[in-house]
């Protein structure tokens, strides 16, 4: 344990030297109901990033239940079991996709979550301290309020809620914020608002939404925009082609080129691939 937090450290300190170069931005994509759309978020939005000159990872923090890699049109021989159980080198497990953007697949129909060893999980986050050369991590996590979401969000310099319109989603949503307050772990919370079905929908839901959580809790919230309910999105997953590659200039990939844009725009240095593992240490620890 002290050797990988001395280790974790020294490369801290290292990090410094070359700020530049391993600050990757982590943004972590959650909601409190499953079936929102975040892994279709976190694919496009990815892509246009990468496309837009960025370095980009999607971890597929999913982990056993992910799908970032049938949405890419992937079939990855390893995932990141593999790094955990079978001592696999993590650039084994990365794969690249369009634009040269990387994925680290979470694996599916698994179920060995819980067998993981404290020595297995540091040996794992070792290997992706490793990763250099990012601007982007964007971790897709999966729904609900747990151990291991309310630990994704803890670890990432931005958090960006999901949402449709619809008042189960949106009350899921406030409870996933609820219980980020009440465990201290994040004083701001970007929202998107996807599945709309006219211009205005996504600014009148964000206003509720908002008015609620000021009313009843102690934590900023930021409008970075919302994404239309769209076929094109629905026949993309079909095909398994990402529509902002298949049709680009459908509503969906146009509001998620403009939340891309917003991004760009309010960018600040992150916490760069050492801070976030060593944050992620310190909780499993
Ligand atoms: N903007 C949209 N327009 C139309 N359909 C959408 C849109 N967003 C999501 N969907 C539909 O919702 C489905 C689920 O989306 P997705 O897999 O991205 O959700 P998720 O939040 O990642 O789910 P899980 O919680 O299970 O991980 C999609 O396959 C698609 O049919
Ligand atoms: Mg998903």
């Amino acid at each position: 344990m002290l050797d990988q937090a001395q280790r974790l450290r020294q490369m801290a300190a290292g990090n410094k030297l070359d700020k530049k170069q391993s600050s990757p931005k982590i943004i972590t994509v959650t909601s409190g109901k499953g079936g929102v759309g975040k892994s279709n978020f976190v694919v496009n939005l990815g892509l246009t990033l990468q496309k837009n000159g960025k370095k980009v990872l999607i971890f597929d923090a999913d982990v056993g239940m992910g799908n970032d890699d049938v949405l890419l049109g992937f079939l990855p021989k390893y995932n990141v079991f593999d790094i955990i159980f079978n001592n696999k080198d993590i650039d084994d497990v990365i794969v690249t996709g369009p634009y040269g953007i990387k994925l680290l697949p979470g694996g599916s129909g698994i179920t060995r979550v819980n067998e993981i060893t404290n020595t297995q999980r540091n040996n794992f986050l070792d290997k992706l301290s490793k990763i250099e050369d990012l601007d982007y991590i964007l971790m897709d996590t999966g729904a609900g309020i747990n151990r291991s979401v309310l630990g994704f969000i803890a670890c990432c310099d931005e958090l960006i809620i999901l949402t449709t319109p619809e008042p189960t989603s949106l009350m899921d949503a406030y409870s996933l914020i609820k219980a980020v307050v009440h465990f201290n772990i994040k004083s701001k919370a970007k929202v998107v608002i996807n599945r709309t079905l006219d211009k205005n929908e996504g600014e009148e839901t964000y206003k509720k939404f908002r008015t609620a959580v000021k009313t009843f809790l102690k934590i900023e919230v930021d409008y970075i925009g919302s994404v239309a309910e769209d076929k094109k999105l629905v026949q993309a997953v079909r095909s398994q082609k990402p529509f902002v590659i298949d049709s680009p200039n459908c509503e969906a990939s146009q509001d998620i080129l403009k939340i891309s844009n917003k991004l760009l725009g309010i960018e600040s240095s992150g916490t760069g691939v050492q801070g976030l593992f060593k944050k992620i240490f310190n909780i499993f620890s």
